[in-house]
């Protein structure tokens, strides 16, 4: 399909962002930074509100974030399973960061709705057991590959598994990032090609893909 009409994308995501709600805008205040830690990009305002709105369409009970940082994305989902009535386990590496995100979960009331764990993520999702109806990988960009088998086999069936930073292999970054554009291109074939999932690949933010698992071809279920 051609389309005639030149898009600035620049323009177009500040068009739809600036159509987004106060609360997702207000996030970015939400989720105070950690002095002397270098700072870790959020999933920023237009894929906190795709996670909003799939959760509140898919409602899910268990929700699972692989990479807390200071707890902008935690915010967002806390708030849309207090709606819904599920719980999110967040897990983070560095404690400073962790440390801070618990504060600002606190601080927007979602203690009981998340919990923080200070981990290897690569570690917790080989230790955690019961499934997610919805998980957002935003960890290391190095590590999304080896860790997709472990997390599909963690969705339920017709979970989602949504991804952030997965427009990298075609966007301008610096030179400290570029080992992660072979990274996401790596990962977006491996989506791509397992049959147990069925992705779109979104452009918003530094592009978004979501992932369901779906039966099989041969009618087999998904696993678990
Ligand atoms: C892009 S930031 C996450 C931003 C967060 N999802 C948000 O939108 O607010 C990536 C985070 O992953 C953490 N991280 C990196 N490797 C990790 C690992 N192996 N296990 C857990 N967290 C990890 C980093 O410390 C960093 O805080």
């Amino acid at each position: 399909m051609t389309d005639p009409r030149p898009v600035d994308w620049h323009h177009a995501q500040e068009y739809v962002e600036g159509l987004l709600p106060e609360e997702v805008r207000r996030l970015e205040a939400e989720s105070k930074d950690v002095a002397g830690v270098p700072l870790q990009p959020s999933i920023g305002p237009s894929v906190a509100q795709l996670v909003d709105v799939l959760i509140l369409a898919n409602r899910p009970t268990r929700v699972l974030e692989i990479g807390t940082s200071v707890g902008y994305a935690a915010i967002a989902i806390g708030r849309a399973l207090q709606r819904v009535g599920g719980r999110l386990i967040t897990v983070e590496i560095d404690p400073r960061l962790a440390e801070s995100a618990r504060q600002n979960l606190t601080e927007a009331g979602l203690d009981e709705v998340v919990e923080v764990r200070i981990e290897d993520a690569n570690e917790a999702i080989a230790e955690i057991t019961e499934p997610f109806g919805l998980i957002l990988q935003d960890g290391n960009k190095d590590d999304y590959l080896q860790m997709l088998p472990r997390l599909v086999d963690l969705l339920t069936p017709h979970g989602l598994l949504i991804t952030d930073d997965v427009l990298f292999p075609v966007m301008e970054v610096p030179d400290s990032a570029k080992r992660w554009q072979y990274a996401l291109s790596l990962y977006n074939e491996a989506l791509q090609n397992r049959p147990d999932l069925q992705t779109v690949w979104l452009p918003i933010g530094d592009g978004a893909s979501v992932s369901v698992k779906v039966p099989l071809a041969d009618g087999t279920a998904p696993q678990p």
